[in-house]
């Protein structure tokens, strides 16, 4: 395993399209490794793929529960409304005000390749939409309602 360097805003890589993985390779394990290392050295609760500059359809969340792995992940339901402070390892030292559903499910391929869905609230729904933005070329700050001064205890993804 391997710490990555996090692509900061300006990055043109962080405004692609990522594109879907087509097969589980020792390769991709190895990305996905990388980035849940690179993900708990900094501290995030979240990071996508492209945030290391590999524009594959890979994102992973930890909101205290462990690493999850979502491969060529897709919103399949969403619903409800919640709104808070939402911060990114791409854009350190700042945090925005966000409108995110409270509920979503997803589905997702995981590292031995098989199809799985998932729900999140609250914070999990959180990291979810916001990373699978990450995948799609957008940065919470195009969507936030208002910055807000950065503070530490922040999630950041
Ligand atoms: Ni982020």
């Amino acid at each position: 395993m391997a710490l990555r360097q996090i692509r900061i805003e300006g990055d043109e890589i962080l405004r692609k399209n990522a594109r879907i993985v087509e097969e589980i390779t020792p390769k991709i394990k190895e990305l996905v490794a990388d980035m849940i290392e690179t993900m708990y050295h900094a501290n995030g609760v979240g990071l996508a793929a492209p945030q290391i500059g590999v524009l594959k359809r890979i994102v992973i969340i930890d909101v205290g529960e462990g690493p999850i792995v979502m491969i060529n992940p897709e919103i399949l339901k969403r619903s409800g409304e919640q709104e808070g402070i939402e911060g990114c390892l791409s854009v350190p030292g700042k945090s925005g005000i966000v409108k995110r559903p409270n509920y979503v499910k997803a589905q997702a391929v995981n590292l031995e390749g098989d199809v799985y869905t998932i729900e999140g609230e609250e914070l999990l729904a959180r990291a979810i939409c916001h990373e699978l933005d990450h995948l799609n070329g957008q940065l919470y700050i195009d969507i936030a309602e208002e910055m807000v001064d950065y503070d530490q205890e922040n999630d950041q993804e």
